[in-house]
């Protein structure tokens, strides 16, 4: 019998899905962000014309999955919270993460990270991963050395900004960069920028995946030093957890832990982003505040972490999550052939007023509050056996940045105009927020 043919965009329709959707998402950078483009996207609200398009194609087009018309392989976007639940639970089979675009990138500066990697090198980098982030734990076990270095850092940070009566990203950021490389490798680390800045530049190749030559110098040169550094195991750090545990040469910690380093990035933008939300929304700020007063280090801080997950839902950091069939598919509106890359575009679902009535607004206690079900299709970490391995530790390591800035000082948004009675922008430009602080 004759396979159904699945639903395709006009071509007109896939014009717009990849000047529209794709095209501003790669053009902000996908493995590095480009500040300017950044900042342009904000000033046209890119973003939110996204979430739009993606809203009149599936009125047109049905719940999808929706065929897009373009070079290359076969290339579907999934519209419906159903389908999404079925390509995420159904990852690595038949929905591989190691997609081919995605190890391209990933290529120029982690080969072996187990997002690129499948079958049974995935499983056993996975579980390299879950098992150093301790991600069935809802509290790492080095999470009380965690908050020191946390309170040490941002009291750091915040002598800096009061020399200079202001907080904006650049200073924020050096000082993030500190704690990760504390938190990581530990102390000996903690100057290190030039590892940090190797990586950086090794990720600005990644943007273009297959389209720029590898520097495999610099690579080697970058996981050598990465791995002096692990080699230290300095106590405390995810170094030294890794050094407790059995590994092997298939696991290629480096890989893992340049991963660790990279995704902190964003990390360090939901934080900024969230702490903008934080201090325009004062009735939140306070809750959260009496929450943390109350709380003894390290806590869970529900309303803290709920903040950094609205700053994640509101301004997702992987706004595409990417899979491959490994295998045909069979979906209620046609056929897919092996090898056809699947996108889920997170602002979608997570900024899609005619589902969810808090679309706009910066809610923190959804994320605290009542059935996980309910939250569904909330994103910002993925889900199923593909989940962020970190989808814990990263909040617990902002929740307490958070805590840490707002019980030392006052911050004045002075770059944004942000308000509980406005809805809230499609992007918020990490890049140029600036806080007065006293
Ligand atoms: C705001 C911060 C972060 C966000 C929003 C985030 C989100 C995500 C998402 C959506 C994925 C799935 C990607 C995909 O399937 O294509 C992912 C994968 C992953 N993340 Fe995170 N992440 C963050 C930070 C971190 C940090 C700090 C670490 C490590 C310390 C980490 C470790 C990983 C690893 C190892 C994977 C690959 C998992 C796999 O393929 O099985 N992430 N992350």
């Amino acid at each position: 019998m004759a396979k159904a043919r699945m639903t395709t965009a006009s071509v007109a329709d896939s014009l717009s899905i990849m000047t529209g959707v794709m095209g501003p998402t790669l053009a902000k950078g996908v493995i590095v962000r480009r500040p300017k483009v950044v900042a342009l996207a904000e000033r046209l609200d890119l973003d939110g014309g996204a979430v739009r398009r993606m809203q009149k194609l599936r009125r047109r087009y049905g719940d999808g999955p929706l065929r897009v018309r373009m070079p290359g392989p076969p290339r579907v976007l999934i519209l419906s919270g159903r389908d999404l639940k079925r390509v995420l639970d159904g990852t690595p089979e038949p929905f591989a993460a190691a997609s081919s675009e995605k190890r391209a990138a990933l290529a120029h500066f982690e080969p072996k990270v187990a997002l690129a990697s499948h079958g049974a090198k995935r499983a056993v980098r996975r579980r390299f991963n879950e098992t150093a982030l301790e991600t069935a734990t809802p509290m790492h076990s080095l999470a009380p050395g965690f908050t020191e270095m946390v309170e040490e850092e941002v009291e750091l940070l915040l002598r800096d900004a009061d020399r200079n009566g202001e907080l904006d990203w650049d200073r924020f950021f050096r000082s993030w960069y500190r704690l990760v490389r504390r938190v990581i490798l530990g102390v000996e680390a903690r100057e290190d920028h030039e590892l940090t800045d190797m990586l950086a530049d090794l990720r600005a190749r990644g943007n273009w995946a297959f389209l720029r030559s590898r520097a495999e110098r610099l690579r080697d040169r970058f996981h050598d030093r990465l791995n002096r550094h692990l080699e230290r195991a300095e106590p405390g750090t995810l170094a030294a957890r890794i050094a407790a545990m059995p590994t092997t040469p298939e696991m290629a910690p480096s890989h893992q832990v340049a991963q660790w380093l990279f995704a902190f990035d964003p990390g360090g933008m939901a934080t900024f982003r969230a702490l903008a939300l934080l201090s325009t929304h004062d009735e939140e700020r306070e809750l959260a505040m009496e929450e943390a007063d109350a709380a003894t280090a390290p806590s869970r801080l529900p309303r803290l972490r709920g903040a950094l997950l609205e700053s994640l839902r509101l301004w997702p950091t992987t706004p595409g999550i990417l899979r491959e069939t490994t295998r045909d598919t069979e979906w209620e509106n046609g056929h897919l052939p092996k090898g056809t890359g699947i996108t889920i575009f997170a602002p979608y679902f997570h900024r899609d007023e005619t589902q969810l009535d808090f679309a706009h607004r910066f809610v923190p206690r959804i994320w605290a509050e009542g059935d996980p079900a309910a939250r569904f299709p909330l994103v910002p970490f993925s889900r199923g056996p593909g989940v962020c391995p970190a989808s814990d530790f990263v909040p617990m390591i902002c929740s307490h940045v958070l805590a840490a800035l707002l019980a030392r000082r006052r911050f004045r948004l002075v770059s944004h105009e942000l308000s509980p009675e406005q809805e809230l922008p499609g992007l918020l430009d990490n890049y140029s927020i600036r806080f007065a602080v006293s």
